[in-house]
């Protein structure tokens, strides 16, 4: 496995893949991998063949995080990273220091609109922003045929997917399942920082999740299917609970009424410090799939 960590390097070897035709399949992370980085690394590898290659890139992104967000404490541990891609058969991977790829002259940046400013972007204002223009430069930097995100990430998932549309960029991409700790916890790099009262409460998202994929077929509306969600989180002493939204699982518009069509429940909640998503997409009777 090649580690590069200019953007020079990188291109001269993924050049010398492309020229002999193989597919080049890209999955960003921001390190401190866990099982749910890995499934994209598998995901990756089914989209690209036994004759293709995978690329990861390791990079935290310091512009999508806010001012007081957790930049600094971000976990990080490289080394651990590294053999776990190696193991996973991942080709190459991209770890840049911010120097790299950000000039401190640049002038440009990539705003997604209306998507940045609901849901996640009103709690973390500029956070799509940050996003969308690294995931744009990586885009730039590696020309991968196809890109995977986790679905863990929904709105970011939907902004990439919008982003691809709206600039034409020639890239597939690849949506991954939110992989889950046996309790049900969405599997996160955060989790680490949980205090051990604070990581046994937390399965609550995914319990409340639960409980709206239960209720979704029985005719209930958008707004009391949400407030029961909330009811249920708030229920836990130890959740601090930012937004629990319910939109159109393929627009991410509001909804009102009875659901019609398939949903996403977005939660939203932070334990001390630690801020958790998660997320599941829930059916009316008539689209049970
Ligand atoms: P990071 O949080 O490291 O996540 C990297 C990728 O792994 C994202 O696509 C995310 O959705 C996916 N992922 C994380 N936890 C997951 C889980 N439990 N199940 C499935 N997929 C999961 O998301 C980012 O980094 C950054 O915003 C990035 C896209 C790299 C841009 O800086």
């Amino acid at each position: 496995m090649q580690v590069c960590r200019t953007k020079a390097d990188i291109r001269t070897l993924l050049d010398g893949w492309r020229r002999d035709g193989a597919p080049i399949v890209l999955a960003p992370t921001m390190g401190f991998l866990h099982d749910g980085h890995l499934s994209l690394m598998r995901l990756a590898r089914g989209r690209a063949g036994a004759q293709g290659k995978v690329i990861a890139s390791i990079f935290v992104n310091p512009t999508q995080f806010g001012p007081g967000e957790d930049f600094d404490s971000y976990p990080r541990d490289e080394a651990r990273d590294l053999d776990m891609l190696r193991s996973e058969g991942v080709d190459a991977v991209f770890a840049p220091d911010a120097r790299e790829v950000y000039d401190p002259a640049a002038q440009t940046i990539v705003e997604p609109v209306e998507l940045a400013k609901i849901l996640i972007g009103k709690l973390r204002p500029g956070h799509f922003r940050g996003v969308a223009t690294v995931v744009t430069k990586l885009f730039n930097i590696l020309r991968p045929d196809a890109a995977v995100f986790g679905e863990k990430d929904y709105q970011q998932l939907a902004v990439i997917r919008t982003m691809t549309r709206d600039l034409d960029m020639d890239i597939e991409i690849i949506g991954a399942p939110i992989a889950r700790e046996a309790d049900g916890l969405a599997m996160s790099s955060r989790n680490i920082r949980l205090s051990p009262a604070d990581r046994a409460a937390a399965p609550i998202l995914a319990r409340a999740l639960d409980e709206a994929a239960t209720l979704a077929p029985t005719g209930i509306t958008a707004s009391r299917l949400r407030s029961h969600v909330r009811a249920t989180l708030e229920a836990e002493p130890r959740a601090h609970v930012r937004s629990v939204d319910i939109r159109d699982a393929a627009t991410l518009d509001s909804l009102s009424g009875p659901l019609t069509r398939p949903a996403v429940i977005l939660l939203a909640v932070s334990f001390g410090p630690v801020f958790l998503i998660d997320n599941r997409v829930v059916h009316p009777a008539s689209e049970v799939p």
